[in-house]
Parts: C-alpha cells; structure tokens; sequence
C-alpha cells in the first residue's frame, strides 16, 4: 500500500481531484474492508484540501449513523430525510449549500460550518448506502469542480462496495 499521497500543494482544487482521483482507487482496490477504505478517504480529502469537516454517513436502519470522519466531533444520528445529509440521501443526488444558515433543516454540527456539500455513496448494485459529506468554515467554499472530483471519489468506492 501507499504510505503517502503526492499532491502539488500550490495547485487548484480541480487539478488536485485530478491528481488524487489514481491514488485513492490504488488505495482502495488494494483493501476490501469498508471502514479501512472509508477512514483513510476521510484523511486523504482532509490532507490534500484541509477541509473543516469531512466524512461518512452510512444507512443503518430507518437512520444516517456516522462513519469514519476527519474533524471537529459530529452528529452521531441523522434520520434518513433530515438535514443536507438526508436531503442528498433521498434525492441520490449532490447537494451544494453555499450558506447553511439558508438551507431549511440544516443539521448544525458544529457552529464554524458555513458552507457544504454531500455527494452520494452508492454500491455496485447501485443501491444508496450512504454519503460523503464535506463542511467548510467558509462561505460559498463548494463548486461543480468539487461535486465531480468527489463524485469521482466515491465512485471509486463503489467497486469496492459489493
Ligand atoms: N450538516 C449536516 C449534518 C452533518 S455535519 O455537518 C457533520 C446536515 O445538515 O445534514
């Protein structure tokens, strides 16, 4: 397994998906455990963008329970139509919120987040199971760029959730 992740610091986001798209379908095709390929997504996003808050919500039950994560302690439970989380969950689809505070049913972890987006996390049967969920300390922080680049992300996860 790779011990590290080669990213170019000083470039944009757009070109560090790019960059990082390769490196975590290696990392994760060599691993089968869920958890394992989960927690060290968390830690590559967190590394190479340094987002305030990045993680997993998976289905369990009628509710989103939290996953492996990088950041300020969060919610433990989210029912499954609550929140930007259950809102991405029910549509299947990305959700970008550019101010929280404008989103009805904000769930607030934690009071810094300002911003964020959730991406799907679906299996190879294409069943929803999940998603990955990003929160910035700034406003307006999330793009098209970022909706495809952890698009791209959790697709690679998808081969590894049989
Ligand atoms: N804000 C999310 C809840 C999860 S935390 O941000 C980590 C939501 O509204 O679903």
């Amino acid at each position: 397994m790779a011990e590290a992740i080669a990213f170019s610091k000083e470039a944009d986001r757009s070109t560090r998906y790019l960059e990082l798209v390769p490196q975590i379908e290696a990392l994760v095709s060599g691993e089968s455990d869920l958890i394992a390929n989960l927690a060290n997504v968390s830690a590559v996003l967190k590394e190479v963008f340094g987002f305030f808050w990045v993680g997993f919500y998976l289905k369990k039950g009628d509710q989103l329970v939290l996953g492996p994560f990088q950041g300020p302690l969060a919610c433990t439970r989210i029912d499954l139509d609550k929140g930007v989380c259950g809102h991405s969950f029910t549509t299947e689809q990305t959700v970008i919120v550019p101010n929280v505070d404008e989103f009805p049913g904000h769930i607030a972890c934690a009071s810094a987040s300002r911003s964020e987006i959730v991406v799907p996390l679906f299996d190879a049967s294409g069943t929803i199971v999940g998603v990955l969920d990003v929160d910035s300390d700034r406003l307006d922080d999330f793009s098209e760029i970022d909706a495809h680049g952890l698009e791209k992300i959790t697709r690679t996860l998808t081969k590894v959730l049989t």
